[in-house]
């Protein structure tokens, strides 16, 4: 054969690491953080093994373990001691989240950012003060406008308590704007916004609303989060993002959705991030406690392939483990 082209020069021990394209580090990774106000003990979450829920007095354990790995930013969900109609424990100054975020970063390094929804605070479940009939017309569920207002004022309460940065994930139109505002008027100008700006009505989020107790109480999320048949709207929903003054922008979930990943990563110049939910880590976890699959090899692909994709940031529950690894 005479071959001019062969590929598989480039293929040997010595070269491959010379010729590598894509790089993955523990600095990539974001370590989500469940704080429960409802417990004093912390309690392994079923769907999500190797996770728990914990309580306040143990976040700051828990961040120093996964800082120990070398990852160095956690996203933190809280679950409220109590819920109500209006979700008030998500904006209160003791809330579970504004606690845990003033203790982590008042005693650890870590770069804490907090998730900014109201689905967990809610007693329907749903991401905002919804519709007087919502309960029985499947066709009403959540006030956009109204609910925006107390977005701005969770978002505020993260950062006075001393948040890094905010992450706002309830696909409620306008909400990186409100919250823009509200974080500019308390002063807290330097805390950017990583928006959940391509945010897919998934079921690939099952595992997470058991760990988070945050299941819608009646119908599902359509009315907000995007439909996972289309790929131009996202572009039309970081188009807002961005002219509303988002930092960071966060496609969800990863994996189905890597051609978004990539459309992003091309059309915009910020950061971008995407979110390996808990579906695709419970998948992985569920194949390899049956023996079909390596853990370590396929969480370790899978997070390589979100950023050939063009992520630069990756929230993932493999964040600790694999840390230890890379
Ligand atoms: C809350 C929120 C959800 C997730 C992150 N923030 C749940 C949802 O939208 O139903 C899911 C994360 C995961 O599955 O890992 N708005």
């Amino acid at each position: 054969m005479n071959l001019t082209q062969r590929p598989r020069r480039l293929r040997t021990d010595g070269v491959r690491p010379l010729v590598r394209e894509t790089d993955l580090s523990a600095s990539d990774l974001i370590a989500p953080v469940f704080v429960d106000a409802t417990t004093d003990e912390r309690v392994p979450i079923e769907t999500m093994p190797g996770h728990e829920r914990v309580p306040v007095d143990a976040a700051v354990d828990r961040v120093a373990e996964i800082l120990e790995t070398g990852v160095e930013a956690v996203m933190l969900f809280g679950v409220p001691e109590s819920k109500d109609e209006r979700g008030s424990r998500a904006w209160a100054e003791d809330g579970v989240v504004q606690e845990a975020t003033r203790r982590i970063t008042s005693e650890t390094d870590a770069y804490v950012i907090t998730d900014v929804c109201l689905c967990e605070y809610t007693d329907h479940g749903h991401c905002g003060v919804l519709e007087d009939a919502a309960a029985e017309d499947p066709r009403l569920t959540v006030r956009n406008d109204e609910t925006l207002d107390l977005l701005g004022e969770i978002a505020a309460s993260h950062a006075a308590a001393g948040a890094d940065m905010v992450a706002p994930s309830g696909m409620i139109d306008g909400m990186v704007g409100a919250i823009r505002e509200a974080l500019d008027d308390q002063g807290n100008t330097d805390v950017p916004i990583m928006s959940y700006a391509a945010k897919y009505e998934s079921a690939f989020y099952g595992p997470f609303r058991d760990a988070a107790d945050g299941a819608p109480a009646f119908g599902d999320r359509r009315h907000y989060q995007m439909d996972p048949a289309n790929a131009r709207e996202a572009r039309r929903e970081v188009d807002l993002d961005v002219e509303q003054g988002a930092d960071v922008l966060m496609v969800k979930p990863a994996l189905p959705y890597l051609d978004i990943v990539k459309e992003i990563r091309e059309s915009y110049d910020h950061p971008v991030a995407a979110y390996n939910v808990s579906g695709e880590y419970a998948m992985l976890h569920a194949a390899a406690e049956k023996g079909w699959l390596d853990l370590e090899a396929v969480a370790y692909e899978s997070l390589l392939s979100i950023k050939r994709a063009g992520a630069d940031l990756i929230l993932t529950y493999f964040a600790e483990d694999l840390a230890d690894e890379l």
